[in-house]
């Protein structure tokens, strides 16, 4: 009897996918995550925080959708997540900072994990791709990190709120430049 070659019709393993739409579900969380912190923080008059927070929370649905045409575009199917377990009030502008970097951190720890994942099963297109977030990852831990040493550098008392709130719309400037992406 002849033997049937079947030829796969994508190079993307169901593992990776999988590994894909977690990182979706991940995003989009971040996403809704800095929503709300930047509620909170319009709420109590911290301007500048939350003007940078509805920004972040805008990138990092940028972040869930590139993933979205990627698997897509590979052969595979990304799926709109659920999104729940959302924080709503926060004790202090402190611990917002403190909860964005904790979050960022194990976003650095996924997005390793699938690459180490993808050079493993040598699929070296996904690796390749995800060598943008590698790096999107390295400016906004600089990012997270620098606005939390702002609250021991600064000081909470008197008018160390407010200075603080301010600083914070300046840490994109920094981030790009410890990041070599401007001068
Ligand atoms: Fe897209 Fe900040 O993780």
């Amino acid at each position: 009897m002849k033997q049937q070659i079947v030829t796969p019709k994508r190079s993307l393993t169901k593992e990776t996918e999988a590994l894909l739409n977690k990182q979706i579900e991940m995003e989009g969380k971040s996403s809704a995550a800095y929503l709300s912190m930047a509620s909170w923080c319009e709420t109590k008059g911290y301007d500048t925080s939350s003007q940078f927070l509805y920004k972040h929370s805008e990138e990092e649905r940028m972040h869930m959708l590139k993933l979205f045409h990627y698997i897509n575009a590979a052969g595979g199917h990304a799926i709109q997540p659920e999104i729940s377990g959302i924080k709503h009030s926060f004790k202090s502008l402190r611990e917002v900072f403190n909860d964005v970097l904790t979050h960022e951190l194990e976003v650095t720890k996924s997005i390793n994990h699938i690459v180490d994942h993808c050079f493993s099963i040598k699929d070296f297109a996904t690796f390749n791709f995800l060598q943008w977030y590698v790096m999107e990852q390295r400016e906004e831990e600089t990012l997270a990190r620098r606005a939390v040493e702002l609250f021991d550098i600064i000081g909470e008392e008197g008018v160390g709120l407010w200075m603080i709130d301010q600083e914070i719309g300046k840490l994109e400037m920094y981030a790009a430049k410890s990041s070599g992406t401007t001068t």
